[in-house]
């Protein structure tokens, strides 16, 4: 017999296996389902989960069991993985409801290259809310970066549900600030919300693309643009770049928008391959291959730096809130 040369641990562990994939695959659900009853949110607060119907009850005996939860008497508390669970609940969403529609499709399309993104916008923009929320000091950099400054606009390209203009104008309160997103249900949900906070007189929120295209869009009509002093974009400039003409090309396009734009602040997902998916960190392979299956380039960190070097942009401040989710802050220097 040939002797078969035993494969390395480290290589054997470094594979999914079925029950990762079926189990991971309804913890995922329960996880969505369990955030959607605010579960997450009270339990990070430190209170105590009780459920209180057989179907609240099947799922926190489920969440036990999967190692999220603590049961104590009729009550649910986080474990320490609960707590990682529960912090890092927007990945879940994204991929579970808002780029499941996307994976479904490619069933059907093997004869193509790609498959056009097909996402469910309102979780996909709550999830990007709630990955952005996971990090406040993020949040609180940016705003007291620009609250230090004279006060001007701030426009966030790609805004979706407003999150993070929201957070960003309880920080910067002399600041206005302006969204933009292609999708017009996310908007109008946005507007109805801020108007809600009692935030209309600072926050506007219009509908429609900030891909820069040779003629002007038309909602840039309604935006006073000698006024924007601080342009944003979050986890969108890698898409653009890469339907247009790449990353020097869409940031050009938005300096002549913004004349007077003297401040950007870039979140994207660096570009992190490996062959395997558990040598990258978790979320960068399904965010690569995501991307992949829909014809959207990844950019590398070295090709982020080499747009705003050849636009005269200098970083002032660059913060990772996951290996490969960076948020840059620039400055014309
Ligand atoms: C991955 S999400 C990021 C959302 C948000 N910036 C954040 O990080 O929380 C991308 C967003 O860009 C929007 N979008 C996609 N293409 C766009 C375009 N050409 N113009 C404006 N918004 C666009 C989507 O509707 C979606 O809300």
């Amino acid at each position: 017999m040939t002797a078969v040369t035993p494969l390395e641990p480290h290589s054997t562990a470094a594979e999914l296996t079925i029950r990762d994939v079926i189990e991971g695959h309804t913890a995922g659900q329960l996880i969505v389902t369990a955030d959607d009853w605010g579960w997450w949110t009270v339990a990070l607060a430190g209170d105590t989960i009780t459920p209180t119907t057989g179907v609240e009850a099947t799922v926190a005996d489920a969440l036990e069991r999967a190692g999220f939860l603590i049961r104590q008497g009729s009550h649910y508390h986080l474990t320490h993985s609960g707590h990682d669970i529960a912090k890092n609940r927007g990945f879940v969403r994204g991929v579970v409801r808002g780029w499941e529609p996307t994976f479904r499709q490619l069933s059907g399309n093997a004869h193509r290259n790609s498959v056009p993104a097909l996402t469910d916008p309102g979780a996909v923009a709550r999830s990007c809310t709630d990955i952005a929320r996971r990090r406040p000091e993020i949040f609180a950099s940016i705003g007291q970066t620009i609250a230090a400054d004279t006060p001007g606009t701030t426009i966030d390209l790609g805004c979706a549900d407003s999150g993070r203009v929201q957070a960003l104008a309880g920080i910067a309160t002399k600041e206005q600030f302006i969204g933009v997103d292609i999708e017009d249900g996310v908007i109008a949900d946005a507007t109805a919300e801020v108007a809600r906070l009692g935030l209309s007189d600072r926050i506007t929120l219009l509908p429609g693309s900030v891909q820069p295209e040779p003629e002007l869009p038309a909602w840039l009509a309604e935006v006073d643009r000698d006024a924007v002093t601080t342009a944003m974009t979050f986890f969108l400039l890698h898409q653009l770049a890469s339907d247009g003409d790449g990353i020097t090309s869409v940031l050009r396009g938005w300096m002549r928008w913004f004349p007077n734009v003297r401040r950007l602040v870039v979140g994207d997902g660096y570009l992190l391959a490996a062959p395997r998916w558990t040598a990258q960190p978790w979320f960068s392979p399904t965010y690569e291959i995501y991307h992949a299956v829909t014809g959207v380039r990844l950019w590398t960190q070295q090709e982020y730096e080499q747009a705003y070097a050849d636009l005269g942009w200098s970083v002032v401040r660059s913060m990772e809130d996951h290996k490969m989710l960076v948020t840059t802050i620039l400055e014309r220097g």
